[in-house]
């Protein structure tokens, strides 16, 4: 029998475990659309964790990737930020034809201001493993959304998650993450915006949870989430204009 190992350095769900070369995952009722969407990603020629199925006690079970968390490295260098900014528009085209079946359910904790596209909708730091092969995992919060809104999120998680950094090395990352995305004068000009309100958005989902008592967010809200968060949104909002700026300027 292979050993379960506990896999840290998630939040949002209790029992992730690596057993030999796969990772397995409580099964809900989105993980089936889920894992067609998975599926057709890597189908479209994209590296993804590669998906088996359920095992016999009823979890999702995918490749164990090996590789360390890009949030338990030091800071990604520019050229590294454009090519997650690059892996990101990658995932967008590879899913920008995807047609999910009619009563494909999805799990939704932020509305989405669109319905364009499916998008993993957690495109961050903690999501992506680098080793030989640079891979993001934890696709369960796919789910219709739009390209500006995820792209938003995964800029922002990349380049303006530490409210101590100097804003304007904080803008040359940002710059270099969305070139590698390639984005075009709509995206640059709306990312700004998009990414206070994303922003803002993560930080509510915490505080109402807080109030409503629903987890993991309303533990997650007093454990150092909320402030963090809250000094984010702060920071986003209030350099906005250098964020603009330094996304004006197309390579
Ligand atoms: N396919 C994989 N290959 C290697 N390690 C993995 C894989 N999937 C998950 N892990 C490890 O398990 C940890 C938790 O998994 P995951 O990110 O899926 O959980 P989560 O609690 O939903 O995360 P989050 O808080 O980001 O929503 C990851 O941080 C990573 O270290
Ligand atoms: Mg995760």
């Amino acid at each position: 029998m292979v050993e379960e190992i506990l896999m840290l350095g998630g939040n949002a769900t209790d029992g992730v475990v690596r057993v030999g070369s796969t990772v397995r995952k409580p099964w809900t009722v989105a993980t089936p659309s889920v894992l067609a969407f998975v599926k057709a990603v890597s189908d479209a020629g994209f590296d993804v964790p590669a998906v088996h199925g359920q095992d016999a006690q009823g979890r999702q079970v995918t490749e164990f990737v090996p590789g360390r968390l890009a949030m338990d490295l030091p800071p990604l260098t520019l050229p590294e930020l454009f090519r997650v900014g690059h892996i990101v528009r990658a995932i967008h085209d590879a899913s920008a034809t995807y047609q999910p079946a009619p009563d494909a359910a999805w799990i939704t904790h932020i509305a989405p201001p669109g319905t364009d596209l499916i998008c993993h909708n957690d495109l961050a730091p903690w999501n992506l493993l680098i080793g030989d092969r640079w891979v993001f995992i934890d696709w369960d919060a796919s789910a219709p959304s739009t390209r500006l809104w995820d792209l938003a999120y995964a800029a922002q998680s990349f380049t303006l998650n530490d409210a101590s950094a100097d804003p304007r090395l904080a803008a040359r990352a940002l710059a270099a993450f969305v070139d590698g995305y390639d984005a075009d004068f709509e995206l640059r000009d709306a990312l700004s915006a998009a990414m206070w309100q994303r922003t803002t958005a993560m930080y509510q989902l915490l505080e109402t949870s807080h109030a409503a008592g629903t987890e993991p967010w309303a533990t997650m809200f007093t454990s150092g989430h909320g402030t963090h968060w809250n000094a984010v949104t702060q920071f986003v909002r209030k350099h906005r204009s250098l964020w603009a700026q330094a996304l004006q300027t197309v390579p």
